[in-house]
């Protein structure tokens, strides 16, 4: 598995490229069985949840290459409508295979991916919006098998926009006959390249991006060349790192206006930040002001994807800093590890207080989740001394080796 060392306490300088987006990328790859064709996939980042969903469709039956970054996926021969409990573990999102697969094979047997280390994390807003569009779905335990011999367009109304009930929904509508439409939908960028993917292959969407999704279904579909969004919460990531660390960073390969949200924050603490067409500078030389509260919410309010590495920066800020976690109930699990490398933070429920303290001390933490496990990165950067990173796999789920991201910048960091 592999433990992070971090010798901490270097300023950043130079600049790093954000891969593409994970979140955009699994139900890209999902809705690849669609077509019964070729889909190629440009900026595919190299992740282990990437991998978890490539094994996923070679089991339903692609044949699938993955060179350099780019993914091909040629869906002919996709058949078999089950996905063993192993694969499904893998990652939560191979839920989203369950609307793909309705829609191309009419059936589907999988497992609820179950709870994760961020919650609870329920499927019923899936599970009751594709019964709305015609699916029979039986649960038992954790088994879930769907059929669906005929599938009808119709008005389904989230009660929450869920960004994987709107993707479920999105490509189950595909194979529906008539008009759907998907009302208090998500709005995150990652639906609207799902959109622009399904577009290119000829299925009719509409509406991403706003909160009403609007898809006609039974299009011919055919072959696809689609290049991947830049990943936001990466580009999020290496931002804090610059702000946390000081020193001048120019983050490149980014859509600055999906992560206004953080750039506006690391400004108004106090760095000076500069945004460009597809990059952004983060320049930091003096101490840092704290911000009075960061309340995450769905796109495009503060992603909650986002708050443990910008947590990691506020426990350097002078001052204290508030977080309110909207999204998931078990979001705070770096706060441990935080707290080891000498940070102060006090939570109540889904509110943490962030008292800024002079100085980081390393130390031995573990990873407990992908995002918390980077908010560790960042914070072990800004600490005197050496640190170790353990159960990094949590990392490598949605960053391409990032010791070496952070090393062009000058960290050093290495994997051993
Ligand atoms: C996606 C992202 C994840 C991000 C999250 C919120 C992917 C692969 N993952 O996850 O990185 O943190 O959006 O921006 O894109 N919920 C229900 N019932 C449901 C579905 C969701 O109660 O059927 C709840 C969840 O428990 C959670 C909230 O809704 O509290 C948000 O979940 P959702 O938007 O569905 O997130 P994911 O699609 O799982």
């Amino acid at each position: 598995m592999g433990t992070l060392i971090v010798n901490g306490g270097r300023m950043l300088d130079g600049k790093v490229s954000v891969h593409g987006s994970k979140n955009s990328v699994l139900p890209i790859l999902a809705a690849t069985i669609l077509n019964s064709g070729i889909n190629e996939i440009h900026n595919c980042p190299r992740l282990r949840d990437v991998d978890a969903a490539i094994e996923i469709l070679r089991c339903i039956g692609c044949k699938v290459t993955f060179e350099g970054n780019t993914v091909i996926v040629d869906s002919t021969d996709a058949k078999n409508y089950e996905i063993p409990d192993e694969l499904m573990r893998e990652m939560r999102s191979s839920v989203i295979f369950m609307g793909a697969m309705l829609a191309r094979l009419g059936r589907v047997s999988l497992f609820t991916p179950g709870g994760c280390e961020l919650g609870a994390r329920p499927i019923d807003l899936h599970i009751s919006a594709l019964k709305s569009l015609g699916a029979h779905i039986r649960e038992n335990g954790g088994a879930i098998s769907c059929e669906a011999r005929r599938m009808r367009g119709r008005d389904i109304v989230l009660s929450f926009p869920s960004v994987g009930a709107t993707e479920n929904t999105m490509l189950a509508a595909t194979a529906c006959e008539g008009r759907t439409r998907i009302f208090n939908a998500a709005r995150e960028p990652e639906i609207e390249d799902l959109q622009n993917f399904l577009v290119k292959m000829g299925a009719e969407v509409s509406g991403a991006g706003s909160s009403t999704i609007v898809i006609n279904g039974r299009k011919k579909l055919g072959s696809v060349s689609h290049c991947v969004i830049p990943d936001r919460i990466c580009a999020a990531t290496f931002m804090c790192a610059a702000a946390l660390c000081g020193g001048h960073v120019r983050v490149e390969n980014i859509v600055p206006e999906h992560i206004s949200t953080v750039t506006s924050v690391l400004d108004a603490v106090g760095c000076d930040v500069a945004v460009g067409r597809d990059f952004v500078d983060i320049i930091r030389t003096g101490r840092l002001s704290s911000f009075r509260c960061i309340r995450t919410m769905p796109y495009p309010g503060f992603p909650t994807d986002a708050q443990p590495p910008l947590m990691a920066l506020a426990t350097k800020c002078v001052g204290t800093s508030m977080f309110v976690e909207t999204i998931f109930d078990g979001r705070y699990r770096h706060i441990g590890g935080l707290c080891r490398l000498g940070a102060d933070i006090k939570t109540e429920g889904r509110v943490a207080l962030v008292y800024g303290v002079p100085k980081l001390c390393g130390c031995s933490v573990e990873a407990t989740d992908l995002r918390g496990g980077a908010a560790l990165v960042v914070a072990a950067m800004a600490a005197e001394g050496r640190s170790e990173i353990g159960e990094i796999h949590h990392i490598d789920r949605g960053y391409e080796r990032i010791e070496e991201s952070m090393s062009c910048l000058g960290a050093d960091i290495k994997r051993s």
